[in-house]
């Protein structure tokens, strides 16, 4: 099968090339190796997919419509994985434009494009935080999500608004992922596990936002990989579906996970939440339990100890 995914260098895009790669599949990259971390971390996360002969890499910006076009028109893809976006919450309240751009014009450059090329199935990355500031726990994709707390939330539910009325209209099969904060080798450099690992490690400060007791629902990178390509495989019409490890962990608990890993004393400095922030995410999986036969298979121990061993074999 002949797949082409968006964001491809990133770190989840990255881990889902190779998964398709080992399973037989054509890959095709598309990503502009934006700034919103060192260009040089995405090079080396496809350095492995790049000695496939079945990869293709194409440095290009999904808003170039053009450049999209005659890239679809190349590749010929059969199925699309749509993962380039700006990402992360809290920059999206200082400069919220560019997140509009690439998310939700980006998003619409990709459904028209697959709309023009017959692909009958389109995995779009939304996120957790379409739940805004939820209280019911655990989130079920049937609690509302019109009261996003961050312009990053807001321009997710917009894409999976874009996103139901091309299957509505167009008839493809589109499956909104709302990821849980993924982690794992490779993980993004400004989220908490890949950063405090970094910090702890070189025995330097750590922000933590509140007192510690926030909750994330850590989601580990292989299991949200296996949860993209059931996606992908399917053909479910539209659906939205958590995807997450639905244990939600408070931020001491991975701060002393990371210290125990590490063999190092975090040295905390405990600074106010931040508007955006969320008290607690954590996943109902039933939906993609049923819909996806998901089911992760990796507790936060054991994710960590892999996240800090990778570190160690790889800081530069
Ligand atoms: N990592 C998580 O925990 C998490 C949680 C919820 C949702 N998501 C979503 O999953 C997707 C992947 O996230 P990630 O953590 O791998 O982030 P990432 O930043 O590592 O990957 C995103 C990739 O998209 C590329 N990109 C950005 N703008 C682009 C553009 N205009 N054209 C082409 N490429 C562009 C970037 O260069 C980057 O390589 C994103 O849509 C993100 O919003 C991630």
């Amino acid at each position: 099968m002949k797949i082409l995914i968006t964001g491809g260098a990133g770190f989840i895009g990255s881990h889902v090339a190779e998964r398709l790669l080992e399973r037989g599949d054509s890959v095709t990259c598309v990503d502009n190796f934006s700034e919103n971390y060192e260009p040089e971390i995405k090079k080396r996360n496809i350095r492995q997919a790049m000695q496939n002969k079945n990869y293709r890499l194409y440095r290009e910006d999904v808003l170039n419509l053009k450049a999209m076009e005659a890239i679809f028109r190349q590749a010929m893809p059969e199925r699309v994985i749509h993962l380039a976006a700006k990402v992360g919450v809290r920059p999206s309240i200082s400069e919220p434009l560019p997140y509009v751009e690439t998310n939700i014009k980006g998003t619409m450059n990709m459904l028209e494009l697959a709309r023009k090329q017959g692909i009958k199935n389109f995995v779009f990355a939304s996120s957790s935080s379409v739940y805004g500031a939820n209280k019911k726990v655990p989130f079920s994709e049937d609690d509302k999500t019109d009261r996003p707390i961050s312009p990053y939330g807001a321009t997710k539910k917009s894409g999976e608004l874009l996103c139901y009325s091309y299957h509505e209209l167009h008839r493809m099969n589109i499956t909104c992922l709302r990821f849980f904060t993924a982690y794992g080798e490779r993980g993004r450099p400004d989220m908490a596990p890949y950063k405090f690992t970094r910090l702890i490690s070189e025995g330097k400060e750590i922000e933590m936002y509140g007192d510690g007791r926030t909750k994330r629902d850590y989601t580990y990178i292989a299991d949200i990989v296996s949860g993209i390509t059931e996606a992908l495989d399917r053909e479910l019409g539209y659906e939205t579906i958590n995807l997450g490890n639905s244990e939600a962990v408070e931020l001491r608990h991975l701060i002393e996970l990371i210290e125990k890993e590490t063999g190092k004393k975090a040295r905390i400095k405990q600074l106010p939440m931040q508007p955006g922030d969320l008290p607690a995410t954590y996943a109902d999986i039933a939906k993609a339990k049923r819909l996806l036969g998901f089911s992760p298979k990796t507790k936060i121990e054991t994710g960590i100890k892999r996240l800090v061993s990778w570190y160690r074999e790889n800081k530069q």
